[in-house]
């Protein structure tokens, strides 16, 4: 049984068909990289994984549950196994990188003691790489650096399945080495199921188990990153071949 799965999703905004039947499975455990042109609706499908958007029709079946249907608590218990790194970072401006860290840790769990909470902010920070900027303002960090930040907030929830929205776009090389290999640690060591909207070829081959593109309102199987080398879908070819030529300028 797949932990998630999209059974004929179609999503329109005003006259713009955006998801056109889209089918998909996420096995657990596993690490999937979506690909696909600008605007063509990478961010919309994440965002129907955890609830943050409804379909216009469609099944989107997580543990066996029908999160399309869901309202209230239920929807909530469902949510609370999702993380969500978003493409802007959402950080809230009016709070520090530490409020910001540990915002969702004390909205699930009133009882965290301070010191808990400080010990897991520190922890996810040094992991992105961003320890010694707790009491910094959103606005004073550079693009790379909300993003890092960003992803400490998502992973101090300890969730089951992350969702990553362009995780390595505007970072260097070291530090998009540092997400991708933070990727691959979390589901060996921990079993997590990452869902990546990416564009970095590079990446891709580093972290995942599968890639699929989207493409016109569907999806592509494109199998594992070391198949692409010989894809025969002509869209997919041509997607592979000119981000590879990208990378080699
Ligand atoms: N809330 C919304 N209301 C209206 N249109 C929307 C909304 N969200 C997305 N769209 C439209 O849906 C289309 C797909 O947007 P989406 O953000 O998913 O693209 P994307 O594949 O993530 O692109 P990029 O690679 O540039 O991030 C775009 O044409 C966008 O304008
Ligand atoms: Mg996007």
């Amino acid at each position: 049984m797949s932990l998630i799965k999209l059974e004929n999703i179609y999503k329109k905004f005003g006259v713009q068909q955006v998801l056109d039947g889209v089918n998909l499975s996420i096995e657990k455990g596993e690490t999937l990289a979506i690909i696909g042109n600008s605007g063509c609706g990478k961010s919309v499908l994440l965002k129907h994984l955890i609830g943050l958007l409804q379909p216009d029709s469609g099944e989107i079946m997580v543990y066996d549950k029908d999160i399309s249907k869901l309202t209230g608590p239920e929807l909530d218990t469902i949510r609370k196994k999702f993380a969500m790194v978003f493409q802007g970072s959402a950080l809230f401006d009016s709070l520090n990188v530490y409020e910001n860290v540990s915002f969702g840790l004390r909205r699930v769990n009133k009882d965290l003691s301070e010191g808990l909470i400080k010990n897991k902010v520190e922890e996810v920070l040094d992991t992105v790489g961003m320890l010694g900027s707790e009491y910094k303002m959103p606005s004073a960090l550079s693009g790379g650096m909300r993003k890092r930040v960003g992803l400490a907030r998502a992973i101090a929830m300890d969730p089951e399945i992350l969702l990553y929205d362009e995780p390595t776009t505007g970072l260097d090389p070291v530090m998009s080495r540092v997400i991708d290999d933070l990727i691959v640690k979390s589901k060996k060591l921990l079993g997590l199921t990452s869902v990546v909207v990416t564009h970095d070829m590079t990446s891709v081959f580093r972290m995942a188990d599968r890639v699929v593109m989207v493409h016109e309102g569907k999806m592509i199987e494109g199998g594992k990153p070391s198949d692409l080398v010989n894809i025969e879908n002509p869209i997919l070819k041509n997607f592979f071949t000119s981000s590879v030529a990208r990378t080699a300028d």
